[in-house]
């Protein structure tokens, strides 16, 4: 029987295992190593989601790194403008580096798009990204994504860093939501 988790008010069913994950992670992995043996990239960890997927992508990288985590804020600004998406955490002089943006999940590309416009102000040498799994039929961007971990129907999913109203995260699987 087909393993089944309740989170919520939700049932939630297995539907991507760790070890096919683990395996997604290592192809990016031996990209990334091949393509920036001669440079030094910052791997830029998008929070909360992708805490699991930069902890194990990272042990599997064998260039010389550096890593560091941001998070996107959204609050309401002084002005009467509304709401400011900011990046918030990058302590690191990013000017002329290659930096690696690690997500766990790009649906839309809304989230990416920001991060991308904010990353910018920091004048990197270039901006590349790595995300664990895609949405192909919910994307609406023109953004290419480098490196990807695995497409994904656009259903929702929780593990493996995804929650479910901030449940669900610890699962070393992904669960797909239960129709
Ligand atoms: P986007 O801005 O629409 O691309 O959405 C990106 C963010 O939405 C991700 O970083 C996740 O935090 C969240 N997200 C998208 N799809 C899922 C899902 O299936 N489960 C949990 N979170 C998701
Ligand atoms: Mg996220």
């Amino acid at each position: 029987m087909d393993k089944t988790v309740a989170i919520h008010d939700k049932k939630f069913k297995k539907f991507i295992s760790s070890q096919k994950i683990q395996k997604a992670i290592g192809k990016i992995a031996e990209r990334i190593n091949k393509d920036f043996k001669n440079d030094k990239p910052v791997f830029l960890s998008v929070l909360n989601g992708s805490f699991l997927f930069t902890a194990d992508l990272l042990k599997k990288i064998k260039i010389e790194c550096e890593v560091s985590f941001t998070k996107i804020s959204s609050y309401a600004g002084t002005q009467s403008t509304g709401k400011v998406n900011t990046l918030i955490g990058i302590n690191e002089n990013l000017k002329g580096r290659t930096v690696i943006i690690l997500e766990d999940i790009v649906d839309s590309g809304n989230t990416l798009e920001k991060i991308i416009s904010e990353l910018e102000k920091h004048n990197p040498k270039e901006i590349k990204i790595a995300t664990l799994f895609f949405k192909p039929h919910a994307y609406k961007k023109k953004i290419k994504l480098d490196y990807v971990g695995m497409d994904m129907p656009n259903d929702f999913l929780v593990g493996y860093g995804l929650d479910y109203d901030g449940l669900g995260r610890n699962l070393s699987d992904i669960y797909i939501l239960k129709s």
